[in-house]
């Protein structure tokens, strides 16, 4: 029996060892080459041919524009080909880039499904897709990307739910979906995410209601818009607990009740829309605003 409880974990470390070469001869920086050079092909509007002249099998890969290596191992790590006037898909060899920590397509025209390939970027830390044209669902593999810290998908043509795939996603600071085609519930486990500073969802067909708890585990929040969609039910009164909280906005839905008095308590807060509810009763604001800051505030 000892010699068992002592072999165990050397046989585990030689396995762990073993995983890891093999995982590491699978991809390297030619497989990288190989995958961003497939994202090139898939490009069918490049207006000012950047990529078509840049990304040149002639050179390294490391000295393409939007590309970051790491030198040991010597691996993409981000991909940042944001606001270019690019339109295509997303070919399935962007699963090879494994080393990536940061992809920023955004204010492109790229559309399409997220191919589910893309499910292999473990150590993504940064995904900002915002403003293009995807489609589909919002992939639940998202919720494999346990690193990640900026996640923004807002104002393209996504459709369905918010998957409630954020159990581990405890590193999670922005989290934004909005102008997006996303209708039920929000999953109320994004209100356990104690990272997160900035929730935005304007702009969707979400309904269902807040829950009371909202704010209890949520000290950094200091952005929360959810304006403009089917949000029912009161204003939880939880609210103050977001004590950071500098912009609310939950404009344009249908919450009912009470304004709950402990907004006025809500000391960081520089702009609050309420407007376009059927909300009842008015704000004691028991603070005095610094002259350069600015509060809008909309009730019905
Ligand atoms: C990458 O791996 C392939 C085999 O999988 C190998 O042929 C190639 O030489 C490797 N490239 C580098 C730069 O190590
Ligand atoms: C691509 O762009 C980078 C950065 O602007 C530059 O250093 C490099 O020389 C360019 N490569 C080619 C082949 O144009
Ligand atoms: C790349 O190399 C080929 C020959 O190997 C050459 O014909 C071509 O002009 C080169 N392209 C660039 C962008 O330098
Ligand atoms: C992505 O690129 C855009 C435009 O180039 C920039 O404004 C934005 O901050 C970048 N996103 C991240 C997360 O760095
Ligand atoms: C890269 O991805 C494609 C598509 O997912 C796959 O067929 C290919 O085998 C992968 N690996 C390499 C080394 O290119
Ligand atoms: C967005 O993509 C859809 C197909 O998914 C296409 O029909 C539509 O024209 C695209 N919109 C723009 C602005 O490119
Ligand atoms: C979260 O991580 C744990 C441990 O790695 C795993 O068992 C669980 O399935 C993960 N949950 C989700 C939703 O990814
Ligand atoms: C949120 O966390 C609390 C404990 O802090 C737990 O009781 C509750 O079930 C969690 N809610 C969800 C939806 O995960
Ligand atoms: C909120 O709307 C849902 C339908 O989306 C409905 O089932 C529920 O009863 C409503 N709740 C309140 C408090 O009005």
């Amino acid at each position: 029996m000892k010699n068992i409880h002592y072999y165990f974990p050397l046989i585990h470390l030689v396995l762990c060892f073993l995983s890891a070469s093999l995982a590491i001869s699978t991809t390297n920086i030619t497989t990288d080459q190989s995958a961003l050079l497939a994202l090139r092909a898939q490009i069918s509007a490049d207006s000012n041919e950047i990529l078509a002249k840049n990304w040149s099998s002639n050179c390294s890969v490391c000295d393409w524009i939007g590309v970051t290596c790491n030198s040991r191992p010597r691996r993409v790590i981000a991909l940042d080909i944001s606001n270019m006037g690019l339109s295509g898909l997303i070919p399935p060899q962007i699963g090879n880039l494994t080393s990536l920590v940061l992809l920023n397509m955004s204010k492109n025209n790229f559309y399409g499904e997220l191919p589910s390939e893309f499910a292999q970027l473990r150590g993504l830390q940064v995904l900002d897709l915002f403003k293009n044209n995807f489609s589909g669902d919002i992939p639940p593999w998202i919720g494999l990307f346990h690193e990640l810290q900026y996640l923004d998908l807002s104002t393209n043509g996504f459709t369905g739910i918010i998957p409630p795939f954020f159990s581990n996603l405890s590193n999670l600071g922005l989290f934004a979906v909005e102008y997006n085609s996303l209708h039920g519930n929000i999953p109320q486990e994004i209100f356990n995410i104690s990272s997160l500073v900035t929730i935005s969802f304007v702009g969707n067909s979400l309904s269902g209601g807040l829950p009371d708890y909202m704010c209890n585990n949520l000290p950094r929040l200091n952005w929360l818009t959810l304006s403009l969609n089917k949000l029912n039910g009161s204003i939880p009164s939880s609210i103050n607990q977001c004590s950071q909280l500098q912009v609310l906005s939950l404009s344009d839905n249908q919450f009912t009740g009470l304004i709950p008095k402990e907004i006025g308590n809500l000391k960081a807060l520089v702009k609050l829309n309420l407007g376009r509810n059927s909300l009842e009763g008015k704000i004691l604001i028991l603070k005095t605003f610094n002259s350069h800051q600015l509060l809008k505030c909309c009730s019905n």
